[in-house]
């Protein structure tokens, strides 16, 4: 499934927005703009979905309670909104929709509460929240009925969807020291500690097939490595990957994982999550550490592997040659600027000149990203 359709109001730094969304999208705008805070939003409905140890309150506590996610802007209405559609494929009108609010108790015990939760199914309604029964207790206002699989019957393609929704937002460093700083892996590993887990988890013959597509692509971005494999250490039990690099002598190149450079491991864990599943994938600055030339090409690798997959893929970026590609459509831009009053997201193309730019012939990088940048950055040069 695909979220064609985001809606969202009083969150974090969002007043209220709503856009949609395309198979491939790109999210642009200058640093603390929201990128994060807008992927984010899909996270939480996945930590809310998720069948083990998920919920709304644990989703509101993991970030911090309902005080740091409401927008500094909200005011006088405090209640914060969500709204997703989902469609079969990324064309196809909405078949699902969903929409939960909630908000924080003035007094008293300060419990978060549902204010609503609505799903429509093909435009009709299946489910209208605060209900009699949440009237007559309002501790089941604490729940949604999207984390509650005995309620949920009606819409569980919803919640299968958003449990699956991956984040990634690799740190070489986590993953390379991951057993000597002996860091506790936090949930749904957004930072890639637990990733040669999650290798190891997949079946023999898929890791193969996956690992060996890796290899072609790190054969052409690594120069001298010529070949990638996955083993268990004799000792420990422990995954490791390891590459062979033409450079050493025979037989003396295999380097393990924690000697492969930034950008080896950051490519590898880009390449293997956009083969994982066919879910929602959220993607954090994929250009990081990764050399201009082989950035060029990571809109299009996405783009073909979504064709295999059929799978969404959202990506926020700062880089000019990410956006390089000339496949890339306008639309498949959001922008986001940052203003008094919130930030605010607009497709790319809606803006005239952004349009005539692209017209001329000019790269998607070329024209939005210019739009990002601070007016006073040159400032920058003089800070001693
Ligand atoms: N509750 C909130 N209300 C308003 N702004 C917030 C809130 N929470 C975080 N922010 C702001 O969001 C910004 C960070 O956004 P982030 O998504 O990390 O930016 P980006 O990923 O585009 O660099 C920070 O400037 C922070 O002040
Ligand atoms: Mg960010």
């Amino acid at each position: 499934m695909f979220v064609t359709h985001l809606a969202a109001k009083n969150w974090r730094n969002f007043k209220a927005v709503e856009f949609e969304l395309r198979e491939r999208q790109f999210l642009v705008g200058p640093n603390a703009a929201g990128k994060s805070n807008l992927l984010d939003m899909l996270r939480f409905l996945r930590d809310i979905a998720l069948r083990e140890g998920g919920g709304l309150q644990k989703a509101i506590r993991q970030r911090g309670g309902v005080s740091k996610i409401r927008s500094l802007a909200a005011r006088r209405d405090p209640e914060i909104l969500i709204e997703i559609r989902l469609s079969e494929t990324p064309d196809a009108p909405a078949k699902w929709r969903y929409e939960l609010a909630f908000k924080q108790e003035s007094r008293g015990r300060r419990q978060t509460l549902l204010t609503r939760e609505n799903v429509w199914r093909d435009g009709r309604k299946l489910l209208t929240r605060p209900d009699p029964d949440d009237l007559k207790d309002p501790e089941r206002l604490t729940q949604t009925h999207l984390e509650q699989i005995h309620v949920n019957v009606d819409f569980r393609p919803i919640a299968q969807f958003l449990e699956s929704v991956t984040y990634l937002h690799l740190v070489p460093q986590l993953l390379r020291f991951a057993d000597s700083i002996q860091g506790r892996i936090l949930e749904n590993d957004p930072f890639g500690q637990g990733f040669l887990e999650r290798i190891a988890k997949a079946p023999e013959n898929t890791r193969k097939a996956r690992l060996r597509r890796i290899e072609d692509a790190l054969k052409v971005a690594v120069p001298q490595l010529q070949k990638l494999a996955f083993l268990r250490d004799e000792n420990t039990g422990q995954p490791h990957l390891q590459a062979l690099y033409s450079h050493w002598r025979p037989n003396a190149g295999w380097q393990r994982e924690d000697q492969f450079s930034d950008g080896t491991l950051r490519l590898l864990g880009l390449l293997w999550s956009l083969q994982e599943n066919d879910s929602l994938l959220l993607l954090e600055e994929p250009e990081l550490s990764l050399n201009a030339g082989i950035v060029a090409h990571l809109a299009p690798l996405i783009h073909r592997m979504q064709r295999v997959r059929s799978r969404q893929v959202l990506v926020s970026t700062h880089s000019e040659a990410l956006l390089s590609d000339p496949g890339i459509d306008g639309r498949e831009v959001l922008l986001l600027s940052p203003g008094a009053e919130g930030t605010e997201v607009a497709v790319s193309s809606d803006f005239a000149e952004v349009r005539a730019l692209l017209e001329e012939g000019m790269t998607v990088g070329e024209v939005v990203l210019a739009r990002t940048k601070p007016s006073n950055a040159h400032e920058l040069g003089s800070v001693t």
